[in-house]
């Protein structure tokens, strides 16, 4: 009797779990349920949000005014979502369950989710997939105390900046004067002494979890400026993605909101004109060849924001290359030491999936002084392609002041870049990643090469 008894309660457990509709649960999030009782998830609704942006490609609608395109596409987007949102909505109004809604892709995310209310969404007409919220754990960083000395206080060319030549833009007063630069990371401190003056201030900060008022962070992964003074005329606005070590899904896409339609901190105002010229993110999953940011990276396009992401510290390896890092449309980047060698941490290619190379190019990313969270005045010297993309970031500014119409022109940037691209001086390691040695260009390690503003302002 007791074996049968136990026998019954093996298929009355298998009948509950045959109940989700397997299509539409990920396993994960299927263990995630059975240890905990309860999961954030992510659910992804049918309707995708690629037709309105092929409505307004279609519509005829001319846009003199940077921002003016994304302003009629969010319109458009809140509408659509809302609507089809609109039963999953008040499927949760009911239940009093946490979530937070988005228009820049069609997805909810509910905190602490039930097993019963999954299976409720999983099974639901309006729903293409349940899964849990994507949290990404920031990569740890090498790093070492700096000494300033009074030269770097007078915001001469660090190393970093020197090899990329950016002071030698600098001396045909090209600063990033007007150039809006913003990244999507753990946070600025806003008061640090490199920084505070450059602060966009209204229309510049947002915090999408807690709504805090004014720049701060309490990691130190974002505290740094693009380059450390790339372009040190241009302002900086910053979004925290990253509340603590990680970043919640969910903080990762409102800050994709704010950059595509700038907000006020409190997360009214919207107004897509106030968007920054370049993004900088130096956050991504070691996994390769996923989509959930694509819908992002389309609107970044559209409010003609360029795109920048750091290739990821999962190297040596071929392959290593992570997302979003390594999907198309971002330029993707790999470190360089200062003697223009690999780094062995820096993630190669090539992408798993549409990103082409990845990484794109290369830029200093070992030993790079860095402004830090801990003080106003205190710097580090920190390694990984974390610290290699702000120079990109902080290139685009000045290429961008340099030239204007590259500016919201995504292939013309991305050209200007890969065609000025250094190649002779840099050391591989002799690596062959998807067929291609990383003594010819582009290949999966360097990309087209390490970035030089000199010779990509001239193209
Ligand atoms: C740079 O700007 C300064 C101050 O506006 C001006 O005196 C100088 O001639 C400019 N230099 C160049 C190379 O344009
Ligand atoms: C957005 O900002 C621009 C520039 O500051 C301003 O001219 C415009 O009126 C603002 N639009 C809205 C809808 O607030």
């Amino acid at each position: 009797m007791a074996q049968l008894a136990s026998l019954l309660i093996a298929v009355c457990a298998l009948g509950a779990a045959v109940a989700y509709p397997n299509s539409v649960l990920s396993n994960s999030l299927l263990k995630t349920l059975n240890e905990r009782g309860n999961a954030d998830v992510a659910i992804i609704l049918k309707s995708d949000v690629s037709s309105i942006y092929d409505e307004i490609a279609s519509s005829g609608l001319v846009f003199s005014v940077r921002g003016e395109r994304m302003a009629a596409i969010r319109a458009a987007l809140i509408e659509y979502t809302s609507q089809s949102q609109a039963n999953i909505r008040s499927l949760l109004d009911g239940r009093n369950v946490a979530y937070k809604t988005f228009w820049i892709t069609n997805r909810i995310i509910v905190s602490a989710a039930d097993a019963e209310l999954v299976k409720l969404l999983s099974s639901h007409p309006d729903v293409v997939q349940v899964r849990e919220e994507i949290v990404i754990p920031l990569e740890p960083l090498t790093r070492s105390e700096a000494v300033i000395d009074e030269e770097v206080k007078q915001n001469n060319p660090v190393r970093g900046v020197w090899i990329v030549k950016g002071h030698e833009l600098w001396a045909e007063n090209i600063t990033g004067e007007g150039i809006v630069t913003s990244n999507i990371d753990t946070g600025v401190r806003g008061t640090h002494m490199i920084l505070r003056d450059n602060f966009l201030g209204e229309y510049g900060w947002y915090d999408p979890s807690f709504r805090t008022s004014s720049p701060n962070d309490g990691n130190g992964h974002g505290a740094r400026r693009e380059g450390f003074g790339m372009a040190p005329d241009s302002r900086w606005m910053a979004c925290k993605g990253c509340a603590t070590s990680s970043c919640a899904e969910s903080d990762l896409l409102g800050c994709g909101q704010f950059i595509a339609c700038p907000t006020l901190t409190d997360g009214t105002g919207a107004n897509c004109t106030k968007a920054p010229h370049v993004v900088g993110n130096s956050w991504g999953s070691s996994l390769g060849g996923q989509d959930w940011y694509d819908d992002v990276i389309t609107g970044w396009h559209s409010a003609g924001v360029i795109p920048v992401f750091s290739a990821g510290n999962a190297g040596s390896s071929c392959g290593s290359v992570g997302s979003p890092g390594d999907r198309q449309g971002v330029i993707g980047v790999a470190a360089t030491d200062m003697s223009d060698v690999i780094a062995s941490f820096s993630s190669r290619g090539p992408a798993t999936g549409n990103g082409g190379h990845k990484p794109e190019m290369s830029a200093p990313g070992v030993d790079v002084l860095s402004s830090m969270n801990a003080a106003d005045d205190h710097f580090d010297r920190l390694s990984g392609t974390s610290m290699a993309s702000p120079h990109v970031t902080g290139g685009v500014a000045l290429l961008i002041q340099k030239n204007p119409l590259l500016q919201g022109d995504y292939d013309a940037v991305r050209t200007a870049l890969f065609e000025g691209a250094e190649t002779t001086t840099l050391t591989g390691s002799s690596q062959t990643c998807g067929g291609l040695n990383d003594d010819t260009f582009p290949n999966h390690v360097f990309g087209y090469g390490r970035l030089d503003v000199v010779a990509s302002s001239k193209k």
